[in-house]
């Protein structure tokens, strides 16, 4: 492997770019600082499972980072994220794998600027608070917090301790989601009036694995992620559909989410496919699941629009987002097998148009810059732009274009949809984590080619 000065692999996303024969024009930030021992940020990781691997491989293709110390109490992902770093010419990064807490010694560090930290949901927040209180940049997982309580813990300790958070939700960044934002950006629609998204997301083989084992002892997520069906009644991953449009709705830069409703299926799914795959006498097939199999939630926000969010994960489908944006002058719905949109005065009247020609005339700039080099990176290219995003944001020492409210409004949904259905679908009122700052907050997220 070819290596800088630095003794770093000089594989950046331009090498990828120019083997392919690609036209590129090499513009300056594009060598992400390549060969400048000063700009090189050192990045620790927590959580080095599915996800987290995920970004090291992102990250191991750039050469402005440098890579300290891992952390993983799963000897296995351990093995497998040195042999990633070790095959990219990296040097070995330090190891904290002893125990629930390793990962403090990490944070202790006096040589590392930022932590990715893609742990099990109810360890977000807990790591992310002390990785602030370390004075560390933080990148932390979706959905950054899983109660009304944690949101808060969030915002307290990133404006006590001034360490900024970003919430890597990639769905930001996914092509379509950036050429339809850019279209919001330059009034296609007109004034937004509604959206629709969601997660409709079937993981049952996720949810149990191996057969219909979850908990610990069973594999990936199915060791963490059943328990919350198993628990709590709730949207339980909303950023992945809210992320997009809160981005389009401008919600906490001059517009905020005020209420929301929530309202649920009974559960089905989950019990049946016990059954169908273990048998009616499987020790699992007595639980009763309090996730509905459908939750579906109403948001309204101060500027008058309506936002229509589901969770769907426990049933037979295709993936889907669900999303849908709706102004006075037009709409769209688009997803990754279907995209229509509708523009009144452009498209043929009552009729829909197909979204090709519209994609690729609002193509956001930052995919027209970075778009070839991204197309490795997973989910089709968009975790490229939110390691960069996340690394551009540690290199500059700027605040993150999704921010810690992003992180605590966005997160909220799951414990205000919770007590909504508990409550027999009441209105539950979201706080202003913003403390009144929303009205004259100005939007930061995607503005130009950069990050
Ligand atoms: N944005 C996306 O597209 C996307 C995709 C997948 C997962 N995720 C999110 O990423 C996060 C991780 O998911 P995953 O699929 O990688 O799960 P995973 O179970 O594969 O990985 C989690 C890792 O955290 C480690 N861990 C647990 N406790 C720890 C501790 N105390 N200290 C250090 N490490 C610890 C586990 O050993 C495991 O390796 C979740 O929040 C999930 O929702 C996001």
């Amino acid at each position: 492997m070819e290596k800088n000065k630095d003794g770093m692999p000089r594989r950046s996303f331009l090498k990828t770019a120019a083997a392919a024969g690609a036209a590129v024009t090499v513009a300056p930030s594009m060598a992400f600082g390549k060969n400048k021992k000063e700009n090189k940020v050192r990045i620790g990781f927590i959580g080095i499972g599915g996800r987290g691997r995920s970004h090291l491989s992102n990250v191991l293709k750039r050469d402005d980072v440098t890579i300290p110390a891992i952390c993983d109490i799963d000897p296995k992902a351990v093995e497998i994220s040195l042999k990633m770093i070790s095959k990219e010419g990296y040097p070995k990064p330090d190891v904290y794998q002893d125990g629930d807490h390793a990962y403090e010694k990490l944070l202790a560090r006096d040589d590392i600027d930022g932590v990715i930290i893609s742990t099990p949901w109810l360890l977000h927040t807990p790591m992310s608070v002390d990785a602030m209180k370390a004075g560390k940049y933080v990148g932390v997982e979706v959905s950054a917090a899983t109660t009304l309580g944690e949101c808060w813990d969030l915002v307290n300790t990133c404006e006590e301790t001034g360490s900024p958070l970003m919430i890597l939700e990639n769905v930001c960044y996914r092509r379509d989601v950036m050429a339809v934002l850019n279209m919001v950006r330059q009034n296609v629609f007109g004034e937004l009036l509604h959206a629709r998204c969601g997660y409709r997301h079937d993981l049952r083989e996720v949810k149990f694995s191996p057969g219909v084992e979850f908990g610990p002892g069973a594999h990936g997520e199915a060791r963490w992620r059943t328990q919350h069906s198993l628990k709590r009644n709730a949207d339980l991953y909303p950023t992945h559909g809210i992320g997009p449009i809160a981005t389009m709705m401008n919600i906490n830069y001059g517009n905020t989410f005020l209420t929301l409703t929530s309202h649920a299926t009974k559960a089905r799914g989950l019990h049946k496919y016990i059954v169908d795959h273990g048998g009616e006498d499987t020790p699992n097939a007595k639980l009763k699941w309090k996730l509905g199999d459908i939750v579906t939630t109403t948001i309204n926000t101060a500027n008058g629009e309506t936002i229509i969010v589901t969770h769907d994960t426990n049933s037979p489908k295709p993936y889907s987002l669900d999303l849908q944006v709706q102004g006075t002058q037009g709409l769209t719905e688009f997803d990754y097998d279907k995209k229509r949109i509708y523009v009144e005065g452009k498209s043929k009247p009552h009729h829909w148009e197909g979204m090709d020609d519209w994609l690729k005339k609002y193509d956001h700039p930052l995919w027209k810059k970075y778009g070839e080099y991204a197309a490795g990176s997973g989910h089709g290219g968009m975790d490229f732009f939110v390691d960069h995003a996340f690394v551009e944001t540690v290199k500059r020492k700027a605040q993150p274009p999704l921010d810690v409210y992003d992180a605590a409004m966005w997160s909220a949904i799951t414990p205000l949809s919770e007590r909504s259905l508990a409550e027999g679908n009441s209105v539950q009122y979201f706080p202003d984590f913003t403390r009144g700052n929303w009205i004259k907050r100005k939007p930061i997220f995607a503005l130009n080619d950069e990050y």
